[in-house]
This record gives C-alpha cells, sequence and structure tokens, in this order.
C-alpha cells in the first residue's frame, strides 16, 4: 500500500516536472478551519447573524454550483432579480442586487453627496438625518462624503420618534434614514405611521427605509410604494433571516429612475455578489420552512432571554427583531467580564454610558449559556 502511495506521489511530481499537471491534483478537495481553536467554543452574539444558517436549500446550491466559479454566468442575476421582483410585488427593473447591504447603503451614500456642492439653503451644509442610536456604521461613508449627520434622539420607549424625524428635516436634507425594525433598539414603527411620515417628506429629500429585520415580523414591507413614491429606497438583505451574512447578498427596490442612478455608480451593475451567492440566494427563496422556523426558533429563543434578563433585574425592550436590547442599570456585575470570561462574544454599548446594550438572540442552548454566564 505504502510502496503504491509511494509510486504514485513519484508519477505525479514526474509528470508535474514535466509541465503537465495531471486533472486529479485539481480535483483533491482539502477543507480549512478558518476559526482559530479558541473560536471553536466560542459563542456568537454580537452581529446579528442567523445561528441555523444557511437553508439547507441554499447549502445544495452551494455545493452544486461551486465547480461554476470559473465562469462569469452574469445571466443568474436575471434570474435572481425575477425572483426577488415578483417575490416583492415590484417590476424587475424596480431591483438593484448589492453585495450586502452595504454595498447598497454605500451607493445611496454616493447618490445624496453628488450635489452637496448646491448652494446650501439653510444651515450651511447638505445634511442627512437619522435615529439615534441606530444603524450607523455604514454613515461613515455619508460623513467621509462631506454631509452633515443631524441625529434625532429616540422616544424614551427606544422607538423612532418619526414626527421629531420629520422636524429635523430641512431644506439642505438629502436623505432621512429609517431603520426599520430599528438596530440596535428592536422596536418598529408600524406601516401606517411610516407611511404617512414618508409621503410629508419632500419629493427632493431620498428616504432611505431597511427592512435588515422585518422578516422576523409579520408587517408588510413599503417595497409596493416605491412606484407612488419616486423618493423612496427601500434596502433589504439575505444576511438576516436567511442566513447568508457571509455570501454577501443584499438588494434596493426603488423606482426605475433611482435604480439607475445608483447602477451608475456600481461598474459592474448587479454583478458584485459572486454567481453562487446568487444561486443560493435563488434556493433560498424556495425555502420557505427553513425561515418559518427560524422565525419560531428565534421568537422562543428571544422570550426565553427576555423573561430571564428581566428576572436579573435587566429592564427589556420589547424586540420584532433576532436582538434585544437592554439595560445594565440594575445589573449588578461587571457585564462585559462577565461575557468575556465565559467565551460569549456580545454587543457594544449604547447610550449613557454604557447604560443600554444589544445582544444578538442565538440558538435556545446558547442564550442558556448566556444567562448563566450572567446570573
Ligand atoms: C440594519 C442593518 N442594515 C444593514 C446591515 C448590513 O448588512 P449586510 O451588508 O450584511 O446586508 C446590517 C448588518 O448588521 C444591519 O443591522
Amino acid at each position: 500500500m505504502n510502496n503504491r502511495r509511494n509510486w504514485l506521489k513519484q508519477t505525479s511530481l514526474g509528470i508535474v516536472g514535466l509541465g503537465i499537471i495531471p486533472f486529479e491534483s485539481f480535483a483533491v478537495p482539502t477543507t480549512e478551519n478558518i476559526f482559530e481553536e479558541k473560536d471553536i467554543n466560542l459563542i456568537r452574539l454580537r452581529s446579528n447573524e442567523n445561528p441555523y444558517g444557511p437553508s439547507p436549500l441554499a447549502r445544495k446550491a452551494f455545493a452544486d454550483n461551486v465547480n461554476i466559479s470559473n465562469r462569469y454566468n452574469w445571466d443568474v442575476a436575471t434570474r435572481l432579480i425575477a425572483d426577488l421582483a415578483k417575490r416583492n410585488s415590484v417590476k424587475d427593473e424596480n431591483i438593484l442586487l448589492g453585495a450586502g447591504s452595504t454595498e447598497i447603503l454605500d451607493l445611496v451614500a454616493k447618490l445624496v453627496s453628488q450635489d452637496k456642492g448646491h448652494e446650501p439653503k439653510v444651515n450651511g451644509s447638505a445634511n442627512y438625518v437619522i435615529a439615534d442610536p441606530s444603524y450607523d456604521y455604514w454613515t461613515v461613508t455619508l460623513d467621509y462624503l462631506g454631509l452633515t449627520k443631524i441625529k434625532v434622539p429616540l422616544t424614551t420607549d427606544k422607538k423612532i420618534n418619526l414626527q421629531a424625524m420629520l422636524e429635523a428635516v430641512n431644506q439642505d436634507t438629502k436623505l432621512v434614514y429609517i431603520c426599520n425594525p430599528n438596530n440596535p433598539t428592536g422596536t418598529i414603527c408600524e406601516r401606517e405611521a411610516l407611511v404617512e411620515c414618508v409621503t410629508r417628506i419632500s419629493q427632493n429629500t431620498i428616504v432611505l427605509i431597511d427592512e435588515a429585520y422585518l422578516d422576523f415580523t409579520k408587517q408588510q414591507s413599503l417595497s409596493n410604494i416605491v412606484n407612488d413614491h419616486k423618493n423612496i429606497i427601500i434596502v433589504k438583505t439575505f444576511s438576516k433571516i436567511y442566513g447568508l451574512a457571509g455570501a454577501r447578498i443584499g438588494y434596493a427596490i426603488a423606482n426605475k429612475t433611482i435604480i439607475d442612478k445608483l447602477a451608475n455608480s456600481q461598474s459592474n451593475t448587479n454583478n458584485s455578489v459572486s454567481v453562487v451567492s446568487k444561486l443560493a440566494a435563488i434556493a433560498s427563496l424556495k425555502d420557505d420552512k427553513f425561515v418559518s422556523n427560524c422565525y419560531i426558533l428565534n421568537e422562543n429563543a428571544r422570550q426565553y432571554t427576555i423573561n430571564e434578563l428581566q428576572k436579573l433585574n435587566c429592564e427589556c425592550i420589547s424586540s420584532n427583531t433576532n436582538f434585544i436590547y437592554f439595560s445594565l442599570a440594575k445589573y449588578n456585575k461587571d457585564y462585559f467580564k462577565q461575557l468575556e470570561n465565559n467565551n460569549i462574544e456580545g454587543g457594544r454599548i449604547y447610550e449613557e454610558q454604557g447604560k443600554w446594550t444589544r445582544i444578538t438572540v442565538g440558538k435556545m442552548n446558547e442564550m442558556k449559556q448566556f444567562i448563566k454566564a450572567l446570573e
């Protein structure tokens, strides 16, 4: 046996030496675990990922299609767009794909900063309006492109204050960003109130509704109003309930004029997402069973965690997402030390010098370990 192995080794080395590389040498699968030893038991409750994903159909699509990664296969984008248009009751021309919703957010930032050089009318600078706290990682791009940030505090029950957002808008406002449900608080604006709010904003201001977590609710998307409201952009992602965060797929829904403008700053329109990821997304859309299972598992683990946090004197905000916003004001240990000692990666701190923090809802056993770590 050993001899045979040596012979094979020598023969293939010989072939390589002659410059002839046997096809089989490419076909040998090698797997590499990217996680270091210490990370294997790490409980990841920081980035609002889906602990169950990708869905079985998406996994199959990845596996079945990895061999066509040598080809560009641009036409796959057309198929995914058609499926997304159907699902969101819009036309294909209303959809733009991005490498995660982050790419779409960047494209919006570029779009709204294009005319920032126009003569300022009120505060001396083009600006954007955002709730505080809200999802603001991506707004560094807006800041870099020279827009001034106008932060609007939440209501006392940690909801986005739509009335105050409206009042903050002025003639130099290029963008109003509404994350619904809101990250990090998990609160939601009711659809009717949101529609009423966006209707009152001038058509010259882009209204960006981020629906990254809407799949964790029963509320209907605002996608069906994009053709009546020319200034609205909806941004959605496969990173959350579909469990494809690392595959990087997101998309915008807007009227054709805006989609075309966004596409102008994306060199290979709709094709920054890999073909394999797109095929996994197409498969995910068919996996309704996986999505409804994740919905229920998330709800159960979330309810368990909220109940237990309350027993530990932590005030929790009612959540419409896969994370929980809660207060550490009455928790009597060093919360972050407890997480660190128990190999748990938690969220950062928000508001009132760390009084409020956020935790992602993982699997039930992970949430039990999280609670045990705090007790
Ligand atoms: C509200 C919100 N929007 C957008 C994103 C970006 O997600 P992705 O680029 O993975 O689609 C996130 C990520 O956590 C998020 O919380």
